[in-house]
């Protein structure tokens, strides 16, 4: 398929298709019409289409979408057809909430090591994957072939072990910690912050009222 830039809009679009559709090939569904399927996902026709036309299409006139073909073309486009190992850093209550989260392991990220600085913490085992010392990080990297760093630590520690990460040559941070790291434009750095989520929430519960307010 010919590589063109695709906009962050589709992109962030991609995984909500890639769930819907997995669950549409789990449930033992073949095809499935535009149409069809912005009913189910309560996005328009024409928006689907937009989007997989990005890719060359995938569907064909009278015969809609081969969901199975779909999932897998998009779930490549996504980079989940190859296995990405993590470094986990910082065994607190979110970094143990995310190494016990199996379902990234079925998406293929696998964490290879947890590390923290708290001694109390090294040694011991989440999900089976021992906590280590901070001063084991770069030799782990380079053994083990990490091309992701995930950040669970306070937003102070927060520059200096992305500095450390990327020193290491981890080009891919998932950064948890409140904070814009600020690292070489070839270094990729998806922020995830829940109380942005939780705050647009609150936004629309601002702007429309609650659900009694129009009764
Ligand atoms: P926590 O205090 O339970 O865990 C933080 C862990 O980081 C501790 O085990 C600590 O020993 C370790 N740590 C501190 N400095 C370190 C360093 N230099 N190197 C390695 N490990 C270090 O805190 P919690 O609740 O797990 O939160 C962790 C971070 O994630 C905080 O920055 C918090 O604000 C943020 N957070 C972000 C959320 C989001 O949606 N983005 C949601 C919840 C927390």
């Amino acid at each position: 398929m010919e590589e063109k830039e695709i906009s962050q809009a589709v992109i962030s679009r991609l995984p909500r298709y890639f769930r819907y559709l997995g669950e549409l090939k789990d449930g033992g569904t073949e095809r499935i019409s535009s149409q069809e399927l912005s009913e189910i996902m309560k996005v328009t026709a024409s928006q689907i289409r937009q989007d997989f036309n990005n890719f060359g299409g995938f569907g064909q006139q009278g015969y809609g979408y081969n969901v199975e073909f779909l999932y897998t073309e998009i779930g490549k486009i996504l980079g989940l057809h190859k296995k990405h190992h993590l470094v986990l850093i910082g065994a607190g209550n979110l970094g143990q909430a995310i190494a016990n989260y199996m379902n990234f392991e079925k998406r293929g990220f696998i964490i290879n090591g947890i590390f923290d600085i708290n001694k109390d913490l090294i040694g011991k085992r989440v999900r089976d994957i021992p906590v280590r010392p901070m001063e084991e990080l770069e030799s782990f990297v380079k053994e083990h072939n990490v091309d992701i760093g995930v950040l669970a630590i306070p937003k102070e520690a927060a520059a200096d072990v992305a500095k450390r990460l990327v020193k290491c040559g981890i080009h891919a941070i998932w950064n948890f910690a409140h904070m814009d790291l600020n690292v070489p434009k070839d270094v990729l750095v998806e922020n995830v912050h829940l109380s942005d989520s939780l705050m647009k929430l609150s936004y629309n519960i601002n702007r429309c009222g609650k659900p009694e307010d129009h009764k």
